[in-house]
């Protein structure tokens, strides 16, 4: 196994930090990582704010909802998907930009930040740096973009935190391969797959919390999918001049 490999299996989140810098160097080569990744037509959809303040990022840890280790990590880098340079390039050329009424461009932007979040994930974990991606950051985001002064086009998707590993909880088990990976044709017959996943799970959960905590994957899953997670999305599209907003 090469060490690349084994630096992407040996993957978990970290929700504590160690109170010290990251250095700017490897800083520097992350964020050089983010920018040689894939994405589409080289129309590079993305861009990342830094936090370092620490006034500041207690005020994303209150904003991503009371999640301290957004204040604790040393960096915290806001992933947007960004189509405020894509408006310049068309205004310059004097082309319209129609596109952007398209719900696809929304799936463009989100697959660049995707690739983005990854790949600056791997970037810092081969550094042996810890990381937690922050969804949370769509929690109040309306109030994201005012903060972080963001122009029409652009939203914020994730945030991600990076510093010196704390506390380590150990990996979470995953999915058995055959339900998410098949060959020729998409394979329904998931249940039992995910019966014996439910076990797998309960058995993590209950070492990791010394019995603590109970319960299955599936159960965890449909409680998050039972309604919608993070309020006022279409209002921050709408405002942003995104498709999916509401009218
Ligand atoms: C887009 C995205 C958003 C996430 N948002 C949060 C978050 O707001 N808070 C958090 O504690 N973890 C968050 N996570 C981390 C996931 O919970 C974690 O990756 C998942 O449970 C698997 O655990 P592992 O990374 O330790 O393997 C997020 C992960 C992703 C990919």
């Amino acid at each position: 196994m090469n060490e690349v490999i084994q630096t992407l299996l040996s993957h978990r989140s970290f929700r504590s930090f160690e109170n010290k810098p990251v250095d700017e160097e490897q800083l520097d080569q992350i964020i050089q990582a983010v920018q040689a990744a894939p994405n589409w037509i080289n129309g590079q959809q993305l861009s990342i704010i830094a936090i370092k303040d620490t006034e500041r990022k207690k005020r994303f840890a209150e904003l991503c909802g009371g999640q301290k280790h957004v204040e604790e990590a040393a960096v915290f880098l806001i992933f947007c998907a960004d189509f405020y340079r894509t408006h310049l390039a068309s205004e310059m050329e004097g082309m319209p930009m129609e596109a952007i009424e398209d719900i696809d461009t929304l799936i463009v932007g989100v697959t660049d930040v995707g690739i983005a979040l990854g790949t600056a994930v791997a970037a810092a974990e081969s550094f042996g740096l810890g990381t937690v991606p922050i969804g949370g950051i769509r929690r109040h985001s309306l109030e994201v973009v005012k903060e972080l002064a963001l122009p029409p086009y652009v939203i914020p998707i994730t945030g991600l935190c990076i510093g010196h590993p704390g506390k380590d909880t150990g990996q979470k088990p995953r999915l058995p391969k055959e339900a998410v990976y098949h060959e020729n044709t998409y394979q329904q017959e998931q249940k039992p797959l995910l019966e014996k996943y439910n076990d797998d799970y309960a058995n993590y959960l209950a070492e990791r919390s010394g019995a603590q905590r109970a319960g299955t994957w599936t159960k965890t899953v449909a409680s998050f999918y039972r309604q919608p997670y993070y309020e006022g999305i279409a209002d921050m599209l709408k405002q942003q001049k995104f498709p999916g907003g509401k009218e």
